[in-house]
């Protein structure tokens, strides 16, 4: 007799003790080998009025010319009327693990005499990204899945040493709850170590005043407490202060550093001594990737779908947690997973829906052009027709009549 099989939530789990090894402690290789193997992909934006160094800084991150170097711009570029995105991806290497990396940058930001809608394109762009991924997880075949996603947003922040503008702030709050904000300092080479620390302060206390959460390199339960520490080191840094260059200079004992020089010294940009640069590459590149992309999918992302579908009249499942009886527990799952279910269905129904009636307005638009088409040609060969019989009448009447036509016709002749 087939006896049901327990819910999960009833299952005693029991610790055993191996007898030997068996093998599964290799997990972490395999997926360690799946993913070099498959690379990785990382999606960046930097925001900021121009020349405060985005271009400049994410070459010194990536330590390429991912951006041509400005001699070789053209001068005769226009500037943009608009904000604009632009999006550049290359594939780079290290130590064999490959990375496809775009930036996308925002030509035109802050740049208009009247900047108050500056950071709705921008905010369009990261919604049409959060759509198109959307809409694939929709598809029937959802194998392969383009994640096109901003996973990260590098904010230039004016060196004013006052406050945030009402443009940062304004570009904060409208953003903060779609994609990773990191707030950095720009060119912080032109302000003091004392009006760096100030400046930083009243950043601080802007963000906080206006409820902005920008990203806060998390710890978690299971880091040790070397990573909690450097985890802390870094977040004490927020906002970065940074220096970009990607010019080298020989400072003597045969070391080269990567810095900007001054007729009173050298600011190094890896140097912790003298700005952030290391801290916010630590943590954008060897730390936090994983978690910023993962921050995105699992609550900036699904906090858009869920607005999104609760929009369309779609309700999101509720999680309740309380103590409950196993059967009561089986229902609530059964109704749940119907409720999933149920969602999922209007999902491919809206989507469904939208595709019937593009199908059903392009089918009409053609079959009105058929339609005037038929009419177009009908009419002309009326008028064709016409003509004909019009010249057939013209011609019979100057004419006499052979004797077949008339006998056609019914007349008859006396001989
Ligand atoms: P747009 O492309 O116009 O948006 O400019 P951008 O923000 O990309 O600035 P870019 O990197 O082109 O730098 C503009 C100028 O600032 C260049 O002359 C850089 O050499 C200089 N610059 C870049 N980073 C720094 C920095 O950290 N400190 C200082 N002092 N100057 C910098």
């Amino acid at each position: 007799i087939d006896t049901p099989a327990a819910p999960v939530s009833t299952i005693n789990v029991v610790r055993k003790k191996l007898q030997g090894y068996v093998g599964f402690a290799n997990l972490p290789n395999q997926v360690h080998r799946k993913s070099v193997k498959k690379g990785f992909q990382f999606t960046c934006m930097v925001v900021g009025e121009s020349g405060l160094g985005k271009s400049t800084l994410v070459n010194t991150l990536f330590n390429t010319q991912l951006y041509p170097p400005r001699e070789n711009v053209a001068l005769t570029h226009e500037s943009p009327q608009t904000v604009e995105v632009k999006s550049i991806t290359s594939d780079i290497e290290e130590n064999g693990v490959k990375l496809r990396l775009t930036v996308v940058d925002t030509p035109g930001f802050g740049d208009f005499v009247n900047n108050e809608e500056s950071w709705k394109p921008i905010l369009d762009d990261i919604e049409s990204r959060f759509d198109a991924f959307l809409e694939q997880e929709n598809r029937v075949n959802r194998r392969k899945l383009a994640d096109n996603r901003i996973h990260a947003c590098i904010y230039f922040i004016s060196p004013t040493g006052h406050a945030l503008k009402p443009l940062d702030i304004e570009f904060m709050r409208r953003l903060h709850t779609r994609v990773n904000l990191i707030p950095v300092i720009a060119k912080a080479d032109t302000l003091t170590e004392e009006e760096v620390a100030a400046f930083k302060q009243r950043i601080l206390a802007d963000i906080n005043y206006h409820k902005i959460q920008i990203y806060q390199a998390p710890t978690y339960e299971y880091d040790d407490q070397e990573t909690v520490a450097e985890n802390h080191e870094i977040v004490s840094k927020i906002p970065f202060a940074v220096v970009g260059s990607d010019k080298e200079f020989d400072v003597g004992g045969g070391r080269c550093v990567r810095g900007r020089k001054y007729p009173w010294g050298i600011i190094e940009v890896d140097n912790e001594e003298h700005c952030d640069f290391v801290k916010l590459r630590q943590m954008l590149i060897r730390t936090h990737m994983e978690e910023l992309k993962e921050h995105t999918n699992n609550v900036l992302y699904e906090n858009y779908r869920t607005e999104k579908l609760a929009a369309m009249g779609i309700q999101q499942d509720p999680t309740v947690f309380k103590e409950v009886n196993p059967v009561q527990k089986m229902e609530e799952e059964r109704l749940a997973h119907e409720q999933k279910l149920a969602k999922m269905e209007a999902e491919m129904r809206a989507v469904f829906q939208a595709k019937v009636q593009e199908k059903e307005t392009k089918l009409k638009q053609s079959e009105e052009e058929l339609y005037a088409r038929h009419k177009e040609m009908k009419e002309a060969l009326e008028k064709q027709r016409a003509d004909l019989e019009e010249k057939r009448r013209r011609l019979e009447s100057g004419r006499p009549m052979t004797p077949e036509k008339a006998k056609k016709k019914g007349f008859s002749f006396n001989k």
